[in-house]
């Protein structure tokens, strides 16, 4: 899969994704499946998976907008979330905000807390680890959109490594009082 068609899918989201009634849409938030037995509808559920799809004015959740979105892994392999990593962002007014994860590695911006000017430069960071994404996210609100091994069962917008800040394991371990399992196991 090439980068181009890559973006071509991501772009496809973005346009559609202002219409109402959408069968591109209405397929993306098919495409992420049932909700996680054990795993309550809330700030834990759907590790790693593009959240502004759903969680977006034309979404089914949309209660809930999400200017920016995303999951933040250990390493590139594993799926065990990183609990306290801060999510540094800058838009193009150089309007900067910060967000830290959660104990599964999600994190949610709502617009009233930050309404960012896409293109928006991006960093993650714990401790003394961090890892910058050197290209501005044009407009998609969801790291899980590009930093996906698989989006859908046709795979259809390639495979990228999800967000991930160490080598491998953090040091600090995964959490030890999340209320649901910080390892999606997968
Ligand atoms: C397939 C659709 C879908 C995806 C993907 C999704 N959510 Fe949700 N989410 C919902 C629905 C539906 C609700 C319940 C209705 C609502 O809050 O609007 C919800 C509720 C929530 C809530 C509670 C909101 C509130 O105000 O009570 C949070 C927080 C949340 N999700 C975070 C996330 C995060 C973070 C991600 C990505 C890692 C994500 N969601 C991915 C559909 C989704
Ligand atoms: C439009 C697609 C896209 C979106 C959306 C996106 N990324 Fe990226 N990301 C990339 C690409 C492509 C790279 C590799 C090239 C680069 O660094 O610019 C990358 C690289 C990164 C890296 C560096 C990885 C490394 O090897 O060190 C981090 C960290 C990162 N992204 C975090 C995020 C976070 C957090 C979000 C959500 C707020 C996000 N990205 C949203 C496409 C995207």
């Amino acid at each position: 899969m090439s980068s181009f068609s890559r973006f071509a899918g991501v772009l496809a989201i973005a346009t559609f994704a202002a219409c109402g009634m959408d069968p591109v849409h209405d397929g993306a938030v098919a495409a992420q499946g049932k909700e996680v037995t054990g795993v309550p509808i809330g700030e834990f559920h759907r590790a790693g998976q593009p959240c502004v799809v759903c969680h977006e004015e034309h979404g089914p959740a949309s209660n809930s907008v999400f200017s920016i979105a995303g999951t933040v892994f250990a390493g590139p392999n594993g799926t065990v979330g990183v609990e306290g990593a801060t999510i540094q962002m800058t838009d193009s007014k150089n309007s900067k905000f910060e967000k830290a994860t959660n104990c599964v590695g999600n994190f949610f911006v709502k617009p009233s807390e930050w309404d960012p000017a896409f293109p928006i430069l991006v960093r993650v960071a714990k401790g003394a680890a961090k890892r910058s994404m050197k290209s501005p996210i044009g407009r998609e609100p969801s790291c899980g959109n590009c930093h996906a091994r698989i989006i859908d069962e046709n795979n259809q917008y390639g495979s990228m490594p999800h967000v991930y800040l160490f080598a491998g394991d953090d040091p600090a371990g995964p959490s030890k009082n999340c209320p649901v399992n910080p390892d999606l196991g997968l």
